[in-house]
């Protein structure tokens, strides 16, 4: 400040105490920048080791673990590129780790809601770093002046002396301004919600609103202070809504706002989200809000075992296999499978870990968890083993690898149907012929272990199994 103060010696008072709250401000700003990265990895408190959801024996361990795990275990910090994890590589929460079925190793990168996390807040900075420079920030602070009392600027041409010292009141006046001018986000947030909730505001409003929330809320403390602020209370009311399109904006801002995002999803399922969410489900009517329903349903239940067991004993299965059933198209279809898929490999990864003698508290209480969560038992119970090869019928490559990575996931309860499924078994030998011509293709221009390669390698594991 001092160095500033000098430097800014000649300038008018007005200048210097605009420059010093503008600085503040840029302080301000920053250090919400620093908390939001922090925010990113460290999301709850967790006093005695778990936190606690509905009964005594309910506990949830959020997701992320506590600083102390990084002593025994090296955090890969995951980037656009799949990369190997070794027996002692943890992940930050939210990232997307998967099994190489080639080589039994897990690979993680980037989860897709941390690749937008991570690209927005990049800009972020970017922005607010950038063109801060003391001659810049001078002007602007002039032009801001300016701006804010136009009828001066003839006055200041007439009588620059008499500018320079502005009454103090007046300059008072105009920092009272700038600061209004100035929005945080929790400003907007409270704004919006009050908008929202007022009586006469039109359901366009609404959704308009909603789309702001959704994009504040991909920041993780925004999430948080949405929730603090009662807005998960309007945002499941908008759920309920009779109107498909406040349905489709308010499952959209609740997805965005429970990904990778622990705190949410306990507040979530406080309130009562999954029921709303699951009855929604069964009930909303045009795709495009099925659509954004089921994103909030696997945002919920992400790396949640809590979440997870009670979607099983809620009857969630049931409602995503009428879901599968009844959606020709296949995009839901798709949708549904990876997310069983997901389930399903998570589960996995951590009884995996298990075997790397990481034996502390926290991972054990996750193991616990997740060994409430009876996924696959349910799966074939629900028929699951008989729906899921239907995918595969689908002529979009995407959706038959999604399928093929879910059968071989499932295979260890399912395998005895796969293999009393004579037109499953006729599918994936018609589909090995058809990627391996692809493969030829792709091998002559050029490219050796393309896409169609690798979807050829999860038919073969697949048939492998299956003999
Ligand atoms: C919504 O408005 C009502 C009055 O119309 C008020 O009682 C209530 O507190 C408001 N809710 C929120 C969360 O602002
Ligand atoms: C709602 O009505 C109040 C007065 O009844 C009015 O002041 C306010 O501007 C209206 N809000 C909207 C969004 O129309
Ligand atoms: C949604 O509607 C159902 C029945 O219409 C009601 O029981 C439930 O409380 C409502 N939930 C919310 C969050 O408004
Ligand atoms: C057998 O596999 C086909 C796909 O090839 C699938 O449509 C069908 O539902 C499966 N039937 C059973 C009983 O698993």
């Amino acid at each position: 400040m001092r160095f500033i103060s000098s430097q800014f010696g000649g300038a008018s008072f007005s200048c210097l105490t605009l420059f010093v709250l503008l600085l503040l401000h840029f302080c301000h700003i920053v250090s919400i920048v620093g908390q939001k990265s922090d925010g990113a990895l460290t999301v709850v408190e967790n006093p005695d080791g778990g936190e606690r959801v509905g009964g005594a024996e309910e506990e949830v361990t959020v997701d992320d673990d506590d600083d102390d795990d990084e002593g025994d275990l090296e955090v890969v910090q995951p980037t656009e590129q799949w990369q190997t994890l070794k027996p002692s590589h943890a992940v930050p929460a939210g990232s997307r780790v998967r099994l190489n079925l080639q080589t039994g190793e897990r690979e993680v990168r980037l989860g897709d809601e941390q690749l937008k996390y991570w690209t927005q807040e990049h800009r972020e900075k970017e922005e607010t770093q950038s063109s801060f420079s003391p001659d810049e920030l001078k002007r602007a602070m002039k032009k801001i002046k300016e701006d804010l009392n136009p009828a001066s600027k003839d006055t200041q041409r007439q009588d620059s002396v008499e500018s320079k010292y502005r009454p103090l009141e007046e300059l008072k006046r105009d920092m009272a301004q700038l600061d209004l001018l100035v929005e945080t986000d929790v400003q907007i947030m409270r704004r919006l919600l009050d908008q929202f909730n007022s009586s006469n505001s039109t359901t366009e409003q609404k959704m308009s609103i909603l789309l702001e929330l959704e994009y504040l809320v991909h920041q993780v403390d925004n999430a948080q202070s949405l929730c603090s602020m009662g807005g998960l209370q309007f945002i499941l009311e908008g759920l309920n809504s009779s109107d498909f399109r406040l349905q489709e904006s308010s499952a959209f801002v609740l997805g965005s706002a429970l990904a990778s995002n622990p705190v949410v999803q306990v507040k979530a399922v406080e309130s009562g989200a999954l029921q709303t969410l699951l009855t929604t489900l069964a009930t909303a009517q045009p795709l495009r809000v099925k659509k954004k329903v089921l994103f909030a349903v696997a945002s919920l239940l992400r790396h949640f075992p809590y979440a997870q067991r009670h979607f099983l004993s809620h009857g969630g299965l049931q409602v995503l296999s009428d879901l599968f059933r009844e959606d020709g198209g296949g995009i839901l279809r798709k949708r549904i499978v990876t997310m069983l898929y997901d389930m399903i490999s998570e589960k996995e990864l951590i009884s995996q870990v298990g075997l790397d003698s990481v034996l502390d508290a926290a991972h054990q209480e996750r193991v616990r968890q997740y060994s409430k969560v009876s996924l696959q038992g349910e799966l074939f119970e629900k028929g699951w083993c008989s729906l899921v090869p239907q995918l595969l019928e689908s002529t979009e490559h995407d959706y038959r690898e999604k399928a093929l990575r879910a059968l071989l996931a499932m295979a260890p309860v399912c395998l005895d149907q796969y293999r009393s499924n004579g037109s499953l078994l006729d599918s994936l030998l018609s589909l090995r012929d058809q990627y391996q011509e692809m493969v030829q293709s792709e091998i002559t221009l050029g490219e050796e272990n393309g896409y169609f390669a690798e979807i050829v390698q999860l038919i073969d594991a697949l048939h492998v199994k299956m003999k």
